[in-house]
Order: structure tokens, then sequence, then C-alpha cells
């Protein structure tokens, strides 16, 4: 019985891990991506100004909307109605990864 109980506990324990790693590439992915497709313009991190003056940097971007309407924006074609910034499409798979990492912007996960 106690066997059992410990086999399941460990799977759980396991699986949670695997969970947290997953996690941590989607947001590794998504940090890619706005580096490769944002970040000439965009600061995507924490702290420091935007090579573009014009463009916010993205935790400012995060305060003002927060992740949930940024993932809607990705979806249906990111266009700020700005000239200097191009239209993105992103893929779901895609958009999960950058709004995973947007998130960590504000300070949650
Ligand atoms: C060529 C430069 C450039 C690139 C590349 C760029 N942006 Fe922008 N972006 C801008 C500028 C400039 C603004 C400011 C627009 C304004 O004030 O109207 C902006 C504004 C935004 C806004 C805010 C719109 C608003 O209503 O406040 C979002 C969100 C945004 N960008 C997301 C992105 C994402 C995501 C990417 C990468 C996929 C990206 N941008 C790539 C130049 C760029």
């Amino acid at each position: 019985m106690r066997a059992i109980a410990l086999t399941v506990l460990f799977i759980a324990a396991a699986d949670a891990a695997v969970a947290q790693q997953d996690a941590a590439e989607l947001r590794e992915r998504g940090k890619a991506l706005l580096a490769e497709k944002c970040s000439r313009c965009h600061q995507i991190g924490t702290t420091g100004a935007s090579p573009l003056a014009q463009a916010p940097p993205f935790r400012t971007i995060m305060q003002r909307y927060g992740p949930q309407s940024l993932e809607e924006a990705l979806a249906e074609g990111l266009s700020s109605g700005h000239e200097a910034m191009p239209e993105f499409v992103f893929e779901p798979h895609d958009i999960a990864a950058i709004v995973s990492y947007l998130a960590t912007l504000r300070g949650g996960r």
C-alpha cells in the first residue's frame, strides 16, 4: 500500500517538474520570438529604454493592456495603427509562448 502511495506521489512530482520545465521553455521561446521580431524597436526586458524611442518598452505596454488583450491582438494580427510598426501575425503556439514570456514582465509567472 505504502509503495503504491509513494509511486503516485513520485509520478505527481515528476509531472509537476515536467510542467515547470515546459513553462520555462515556453517563456524562453516567447522571449526569443520577441527578440527576433520586436526587439529592434521595443525594449523587451525588464529595464532599459527601447532602441526606437517612439516604441514603448513591452513592460510599459503590459502595464497598459495586460497579457490577455495582447494575446487577442497577436492572434488577430497586430498592427499598432502606426506606420513605423509592421503588421505581425502569429501562430497560436507562438502566441502562447509570447504571452507566457510577457506575463513575466509584470512580475507574474
Ligand atoms: C519597426 C519598429 C517596430 C517593430 C519591429 C515592432 N514595433 Fe511595436 N511599435 C512600434 C512603434 C513606433 C510603436 C508606437 C506606436 C504608437 O505610439 O502609436 C509600437 C507600439 C506597439 C504596441 C502598442 C500599441 C498601442 O496601442 O499602444 C504594441 C502592443 C506593439 N508595438 C507590439 C509589438 C510586437 C509584439 C512586436 C513584435 C512582434 C512589435 N511591436 C514590433 C514599432 C515597432
